[in-house]
């Protein structure tokens, strides 16, 4: 009985291990080799599959800005500063919700009304420029207070040197409210 058995096995695996491609039997092929679908390939999922995915409404890449296309190089800084413009009104709510941003994130190096003397006495931001500075030539070849609203747009975006660069922290249209209170601070006679 039991070589029967034996020998009934040994004639089953003789069977069954002959007749495939010789890799023996997968019983789920799909997971040894998954489908792969290649970019503009044909492909069962999307009718129109040889036309490339579009991003998903609302998506916005990454570092994109709707009114400032400018790298961080001196070249773009001083060419944002010819061409850039604020698409804000410049009234007085957008005025004060600058004023407001100013507070939070530039006042503690700049000084409540950009003259420096900010909380922060660390050494390295004891040069802060003040914005209403008509003497010292800058790196836009004016002084800080001919800085234009594309200039100093550029500044809060990508920084300069011990100022750090505020482009993840504030948007865009942030951004261009604290451009109208700076412009004011310019302004000042003190
Ligand atoms: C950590 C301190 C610090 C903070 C915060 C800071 N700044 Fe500055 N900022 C500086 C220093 C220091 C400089 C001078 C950099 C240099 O000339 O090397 C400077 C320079 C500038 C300039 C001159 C740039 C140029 O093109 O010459 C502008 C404009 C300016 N800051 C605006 C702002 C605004 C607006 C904010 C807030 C969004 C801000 N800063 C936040 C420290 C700071």
């Amino acid at each position: 009985m039991k070589y029967k058995f034996i020998l009934i096995m040994c004639l089953y695996f003789l069977f069954v291990s002959c007749g495939n491609d010789g890799r023996g039997y997968e019983y789920m092929p799909n997971m040894y080799r998954s489908p792969s679908l290649e970019t503009y390939g044909k492909n069962i999922v999307f009718k129109d599959s040889l036309n490339a995915r579009k991003p998903v409404k609302g998506t916005i890449a990454r570092g994109y800005l709707k009114t400032f296309n400018y790298g961080a190089s001196l070249d773009d800084y001083l060419l944002s500063g010819q061409e850039a413009v604020n698409p804000l009104e410049n009234n007085k709510d957008n005025i004060d919700e600058g004023k407001v941003l100013y507070a939070m994130f530039c006042k503690h190096c700049h000084g409540s009304n950009g003259a420096g003397g900010g909380s922060i006495t660390h050494p390295i931001y004891s040069a802060v420029p003040h914005y209403n500075d008509n003497k010292q030539i800058r790196r836009s070849g004016a002084t800080m207070s001919e800085l234009t609203e594309g200039h100093l747009f550029h500044a809060i975006t990508y920084g300069l040197n011990a100022m750090g660069p505020h482009a993840s922290q504030l948007t865009e249209t942030e951004r261009w409210k604290i451009v109208l209170y700076v412009q004011e601070l310019q302004k000042k006679s003190d």
